[in-house]
C-alpha cells in the first residue's frame, strides 16, 4: 500500500516537474534545471561514497570502458541448470577439463561449475575488481583460479575445453527495453561483441564448447560463425530483452538464438 502511494506521489511530482520545465517564466526555466543538476550530483556523490560496487563500476567505466561489457554483477548459484547439464553430458567421457567462466562476477558461477565438473581446472575471469576481491575470499580448492580479465592472463591458463560467457555480452538490457531504443550503435555496437567472440574463439579448443547466453547479438552473425555448430536446441528464448542484428539495429521477431556451440574447425 505504502509503495503504491509512493509511486503515485512520484508520478505527480514528475508531472509538475515537466509542466514547470515548459514554463515561460525565465526564473523557473533556469532554477528547475539547476536544482535537477544539483540533485543528480548529490545523489551521485552519495552513491560513490557509500556504495562500493557502484564505485567499482564507475572506476571501471572511466578507466577501462573499451573492455567492459555488461556492468551489473547480478548472479546466483545454478543459474543455468539445463545448459550446465547439457555440457556435462557432452564431456561425460572426459575428466581433465579446463573451463573458463568469463565474467564470473562474485564467483557463484564458478562454485556451481565445480559441482557439475568435479575434476576440472576452473578459471574465473572478472573485470570488476570489487567482485574479483569477493571471489578471492571464497573457500575454494586449488584447481579453481580467479584472475583479472586481461587477454594475456586468460590465455596463460588456456586453451579451454569449455568457455561459459553468460549474461556478459550485453549492455543495459532493461534500460534499452524501457526506453524503446532501437539502435545499439552508441551504447554497445555489434563490433565490440564480435571482437570479444573472436577472442573467446582463440581460447577455445577444437571440439570444445563456447557457451554464450543472454546476449544482445548472435554468434551466428560473427566472422567465426562457420567454425561452430549448435549443440542441441538450447537457446536464449528465456532472454526477454531486445536483440539486435549486425548493424546494431533491433530485430522485432528474432529467430531462436542458440546458446551452446561446438567448435568444429579451426
Ligand atoms: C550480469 S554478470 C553475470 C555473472 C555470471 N556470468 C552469471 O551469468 O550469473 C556480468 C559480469 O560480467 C563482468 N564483465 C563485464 N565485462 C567483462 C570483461 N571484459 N571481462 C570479464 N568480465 C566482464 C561484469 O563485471 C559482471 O560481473
Amino acid at each position: 500500500m505504502n509503495v503504491k502511494i509512493g509511486l503515485q506521489l512520484i508520478g505527480v511530482a514528475k508531472k509538475r516537474y515537466r509542466k514547470q520545465r515548459s514554463s515561460q517564466n525565465p526564473i523557473i526555466k533556469i532554477i528547475i534545471p539547476v536544482l535537477d543538476f544539483l540533485w543528480k550530483s548529490i545523489t551521485f556523490v552519495k552513491r560513490i561514497c557509500i556504495d562500493e560496487n557502484f564505485r567499482s563500476i564507475f572506476r571501471m567505466q572511466l578507466l577501462n570502458s573499451k573492455n567492459v561489457h555488461q556492468t551489473t554483477s547480478l548472479t546466483y548459484m545454478d543459474r543455468y541448470p539445463d545448459i550446465f547439464s547439457a555440457c556435462r553430458e557432452y564431456f561425460k567421457d572426459k575428466q581433465d577439463l579446463k573451463i573458463l567462466s568469463y565474467g564470473c562476477s562474485t564467483g557463484e558461477e564458478v562454485i556451481t561449475l565445480r559441482k557439475y565438473f568435479p575434476h576440472a581446472h576452473i578459471v574465473g575471469a572478472e573485470i570488476n575488481k570489487t567482485s574479483l576481491a569477493k571471489c578471492r575470499q571464497l573457500p575454494v580448492d586449488d584447481k579453481i583460479t580467479f584472475i583479472y580479465s586481461k587477454d594475456h592472463e586468460i590465455s596463460k591458463y588456456g586453451p579451454y575445453d569449455a568457455i561459459f560467457c553468460m549474461a556478459v555480452l550485453q549492455r543495459k538490457p532493461h534500460y534499452i527495453e524501457q526506453k524503446g531504443i532501437s539502435s545499439l550503435k552508441d551504447i554497445y555496437p555489434f563490433e565490440k561483441f564480435e571482437q570479444q567472440i573472436m577472442k573467446l574463439d582463440e581460447y577455445t579448443k577444437l571440439k570444445g564448447l563456447l557457451v554464450v547466453h543472454f546476449t544482445q547479438y548472435s554468434l551466428r552473425d560473427t566472422m567465426v560463425c562457420s567454425k561452430y555448430e549448435a549443440l542441441g536446441d538450447y537457446n536464449q528464448n528465456d532472454y526477454l530483452s531486445p536483440v539486435f542484428d549486425k548493424n546494431s539495429e533491433i530485430i522485432i521477431s528474432p529467430p531462436p538464438q542458440s546458446s551452446i556451440f561446438i567448435k568444429v574447425n579451426n
